[in-house]
């Protein structure tokens, strides 16, 4: 009866200690996930504002500030090496889900002007270059105009290409080279593309 009253007093304080102990685990293991997740973010912002400093020989060519190609840039080598760097979704589908897409070239703030509702992203801010959907009214004249864009019969290959990296195409163009400094997954890219062709996209309609 004694040994019994004893063991049950162990075991109860056992649970009583264990439960401090438990959720300290439990914070310490939160505190370090979060941690790994800060440093995760500074390490992807550290990769791209390196792609994006790296002066190789062509940035070094387009940086040129008197001339576009300077003498002795071979052109047809330029596009051969940047259509080398472009890569493909794994499953080869160039052509994704035109309202991922959407929501991936608008901002935040434009996607809630039009539906009310979260949605958009910081990664392509196509509109501060581009028109295209006739409801946003504030965008950009640095590129043309993207309005029926899938209506023109264009290889959605070379609009892939276009978003992964706009040097295989345009030599020192200004528009971002999305895939090539990796702010847009070749997935994601697939999604934009769809954005731009699929006849039911308001960039078509
Ligand atoms: C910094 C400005 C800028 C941004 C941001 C930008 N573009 Fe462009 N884009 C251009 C310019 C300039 C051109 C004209 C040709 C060239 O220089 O590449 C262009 C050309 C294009 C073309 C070819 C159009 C045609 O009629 O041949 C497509 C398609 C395109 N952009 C899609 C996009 C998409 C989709 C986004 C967002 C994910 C985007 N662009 C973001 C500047 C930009």
């Amino acid at each position: 009866m004694k040994r019994g009253l004893l063991v049950a007093l162990f075991a109860s304080a056992g649970i009583i200690a264990c439960q401090p102990a438990s959720q300290a685990v439990k914070q310490e293991k939160q505190t370090l996930s979060a941690q790994a997740k800060t440093q995760e973010k500074v390490d992807k912002a550290q990769l791209f504002r390196k792609a994006l400093n790296a002066q190789d020989k062509w940035q070094k060519a387009c940086s040129n500030p008197t001339q576009i190609a300077p003498e002795g840039v071979d052109v047809a080598q330029f596009i051969k090496e940047m259509k080398e760097t472009i890569k493909y979704p794994k499953d080869g589908k160039l052509v994704g889900d035109w309202k991922k897409g959407e929501s991936l070239a608008l901002l935040p703030k434009e996607y809630k002007a039009l539906y009310g509702t979260k949605g958009g992203s910081r990664k392509g801010n196509c509109y501060a270059c581009h028109c295209g959907d006739p409801r946003i009214i504030a965008c950009g004249n640095i590129g043309p105009s993207l309005r029926g864009y899938g209506n023109k019969g264009i290889d959605p290959k070379l609009t892939y290409d276009r978003i992964y990296n706009s040097w295989a195409q345009v030599p020192c163009s200004t528009m971002f080279r999305f895939g090539y400094h990796g702010l847009l997954s070749p997935e994601e890219i697939a999604h934009i593309v769809g954005y731009l062709h699929d006849p039911e996209s308001p960039i078509n309609k």
